[in-house]
Order: C-alpha cells, then structure tokens, then sequence
C-alpha cells in the first residue's frame, strides 16, 4: 500500500495510513435483520456526518431543500447571512411532517394542519390562537428542532448528534484530498434516485472493492486498468477509503492491448493519434497528462493547474462512511449515496448522480456516466424504482448483482463472507459500524482501534 509523505507542493500528505483490520465475520443477518436495521439507525445513523444537500440548490435566503434518511426527514434552510441550518422536518405542535416537497422557496414553513408558521431560522412566528395556550403564546419560544449542519465541496452535511466534532475532523484524509477538485464548482448533469430492493449495505459493500470490475463491468478495461495489483488501495482511521486506478490505456486484462472507441475518441480530443502509439499503448496515459497540462488551461480548464498529473487521467474512487461514495476524475464527480428506507431492511434508495466542471469556452457535450448530456443543460431530478428505466451501463450492471445477493443473504445455506485482500475495505466497514453500535464510536478511540470488536 502506497504511504505518501508530503503531496506535490511539499505540504503534509493527507493520512492514509492503513488501520489494521480484524478477523471480522459478516453474516447474511445484517442486511435482513430488522433488529439490526433498528440499531443500526439508533446507534450509527444518528451520529455520523452524512452529505445531504448541495449549496447551489438554494442560493437565496428562504430556499430550503429536503432530504430523507430512513425514518428521518431533514430540512436545509439557507439564512439571511448565508449559512444554511438544517432541522428535523416536524412540527412542533403535534407532530405533522412540514413539507413533503423536495425543494422550494419560503417566507414561512406553514403546517398544513394548524397553520403554525415557522421562519427560516426555525422559530415559531404564528400560533392559531395564540391565547388559548395555557403555558403562555407558543410563538417565540417554540422552534424547529434543529441539527448539526456544515457545508464542504458545495455540499451540505448534516449530524443529528448534538455532541458531534467538526466535520473536516470526521473526513480526516479527505477533506484535503477534495479540496484538489473544484467540486464545489461541479455542474449536476445526472440525478437518478431508484428504490432497490436492497439493504444499503449492499451497495456500499459493492463501491467498497473493485475485485468485481472485471466480471460485471468488463468494458471498464477499455480504458481503466482494473487489475488488484496495480490498483491503489487504501483506508483511514476515520473509517473512509480510497482506491486509485491508471486510467488512459487498455487494461493488462484486455486482449491485444487494442485500443477502443472510447480511448481514441478522448485521444484526439486532446490532439494525440491513436495511430503514433500501436505497439506502446501503455505509454497513453503519460501522453494525455503531458497534453491535458499543456493544452487544458488554454481551453478553459483552469483548474488543471491544483491537480497532481495522475490526477488528470486516474480514477480517485473514495467511500465516505457510512454511505457515500464518489469516483473523481480531473472533469467529473460521480455522487453514488445509498440511504436506508424508513423501516424496511431489504429495501434502500440508491442517489445515482453526476457533476462536471464547467470549463469557460467549452461547449461540447458533457460524458456523463448514463451518455452525453448537452453542455448546460438543466438535468430534472427523477425518482424511479429498480427496473424502471436504465440509469446508465454502469449502474445497472451493479444494481443487477446487489438485488441478487440481497436474495442470497436471506438464506440459511450462507455462512457469511469469503474475502480476498482486495476487499480488505468492505471487512473494515462493517467493523467500524459494530463499533458505533457497541458505542465505542463515535467519541473517542478515533486513532485506536478496540483490541476485540466482537461482531453482532
Ligand atoms: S401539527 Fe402542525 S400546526 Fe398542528
Ligand atoms: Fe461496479
């Protein structure tokens, strides 16, 4: 495993130290259980930073945004001055979820039942009758229950622990390797949300190795070189992972090294013949760094000069417990988030989005992981189910396994896991989440593992 002292402007490198991992069974009861779904969500879910919303969304004071996380529904409010503050999305009267839409604009959040209106800031601005209350005019001292909330890379990140650290805490190693990317920048160009008949877990587990690459996606080898041995894999003692891959040459896996559609149409996009390299296609990816740094700031993509020359043709795939998980190239952003459903075990809802950088002068249509999508376009957010409609070759192909090992964890012939190394990330996963429902995390012990985490 790569261990880098210092990055490429002779800063401190992120730690990507590897913890050591345990002897760790992983058992089809996890992902079925509903008393493990339960403290799951009671000990794990409610203690954890998780990427819930995007700043360009609600630019305006008023705009509010809402997400769900199982049996929870957060709201994301921008204030007057420009923070955003997230609250649980109930009323305080008695309870009635305040808004069911996805997003909107408001002077006040009125609820539907009684009409109480809360502001922005989530204090109560109007009760009916406000005199008929025994303990005193509700109004003024009544507020939205609000959550922890912070915002990184563009996003919105809240935690429904009042006790919890700081974010860029919580994201150790990433939140400088992030901070590379204009993410903040990125444009959204694809926003899929499918309901999957799956535990979260399962697709979690699944962006947590790419021992799968070959079997289920074997035309990734057109250009990304998917063998274990030449992939970078590594882990964090906050619990999150990283593994880069070359890209820019035909995978050792691929027969002939013949070049391919895709490869050669970015070839001359950056004005190299695929011809001037039969016979050393592995000198590809050096050529396309020396080009994209060459030609990349006088065509707009500036932001070219803060990344490092493998960061211009690799693949950066980074899994940010407990659910989130992201391949960043030099141009894209590939938003992959699995969240719980309210109270079922075996179903989840599976984010399938895509961000591009908005280089100035460029016009040609943006790649994004479902095909080309015109340069500016605005890209509704649409909310199918498993089946539906395809959410681009990739996704399916991954959808299609975790539906199938959902079915095979329920039953009694599974005896649990059978790791290789290159899965080593998806053991340590589960770990870190036995030790949030031992309580072990999240307060303390954040750089010391527990000598026996026994698994539940
Ligand atoms: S429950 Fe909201 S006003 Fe009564
Ligand atoms: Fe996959």
């Amino acid at each position: 495993m790569s261990e880098v002292a210092e990055d490429w402007r002779g800063h401190p490198a992120p730690d990507w130290r590897r913890p050591a991992i345990g002897e760790h069974p992983i058992q089809g009861h996890r992902y079925t259980s509903r008393e493990f779904f339960e403290r799951e969500f009671e000990h794990m879910w409610t203690k954890v930073w998780l990427l819930l919303g995007r700043e360009e969304e609600m630019p305006n004071p008023g705009d509010w945004q809402r997400e769900d996380v199982g049996p929870e529904s957060i709201l994301m409010v921008r204030q007057k001055d420009g923070s955003v503050r997230a609250f649980y999305n109930v009323c305080q009267h008695r309870g009635n979820r305040l808004v069911f839409e996805e997003k909107g604009h408001v002077r006040r959040f009125v609820c539907k039942y009684h009409s109480w209106a809360f502001m922005p800031d989530g204090e109560l601005n109007f009760a009916q009758d406000a005199e008929d209350f025994p303990q005193g005019n509700p109004c003024g001292k009544v507020r939205l229950n609000e959550v922890k909330c912070e915002t990184f890379a563009g996003f919105i990140w809240v935690n429904m622990d009042p006790e919890a650290g700081p974010l860029q805490d919580y994201l150790g190693p990433i939140w400088e390797d992030w901070s590379m990317y204009p993410v903040a920048d990125m444009r959204r160009y694809l926003a899929y949300t499918v309901n999957v008949p799956c535990n979260w877990k399962v697709i979690q587990d699944n962006f947590n190795e790419s021992y799968h690459l070959r079997s289920v996606h074997p035309e990734a080898a057109v250009q990304i070189e998917e063998g274990y041995k030449e992939t970078q894999f590594d882990m964090c003692d906050e619990a999150h992972g990283r593994m880069v891959m070359h890209a820019g040459y035909p995978a050792r896996s691929l027969e002939g090294n013949k070049l391919r559609a895709p490869l050669m149409a970015l070839m001359r996009e950056w004005d190299l013949d695929p011809a001037d390299f039969r016979g050393r296609e592995r000198d590809i990816r050096l050529a396309l760094q020396r080009q994209k740094r060459k030609l990349g700031p006088e065509r707009g993509f500036t932001h070219y000069d803060n990344l490092r020359d493998e960061q211009l043709t690799d693949f950066y795939h980074y899994t940010v417990f407990p659910n989130f998980a992201v391949s960043i190239t030099a141009d894209g952003f590939h938003f992959l988030r699995s969240r719980p459903h309210p109270t079922n075990p075996e179903q989840c809802v599976f984010d399938n989005w895509f961000y591009a950088t908005e280089p100035e002068g460029e016009t040609r249509p943006v790649g994004t992981p479902a095909g080309l999508v015109p340069r500016g376009a605005k890209v509704e957010h649409e909310i199918i189910d498993y089946g539906d409609k395809s959410i681009g070759l990739g996704m399916d192909q991954d959808m299609s396994i975790t539906t199938g090992q959902q079915l095979g964890f329920r039953s009694r012939g599974y005896r649990g896991v059978y790791l290789s190394g290159q899965e080593a990330r998806i053991r340590r996963y589960h770990e870190v989440i036995d030790e949030y429902l031992q309580g072990v995390r999240p307060h303390g012990r954040l750089n010391a593992r527990p000598a026996s985490v026994r698994s539940i």
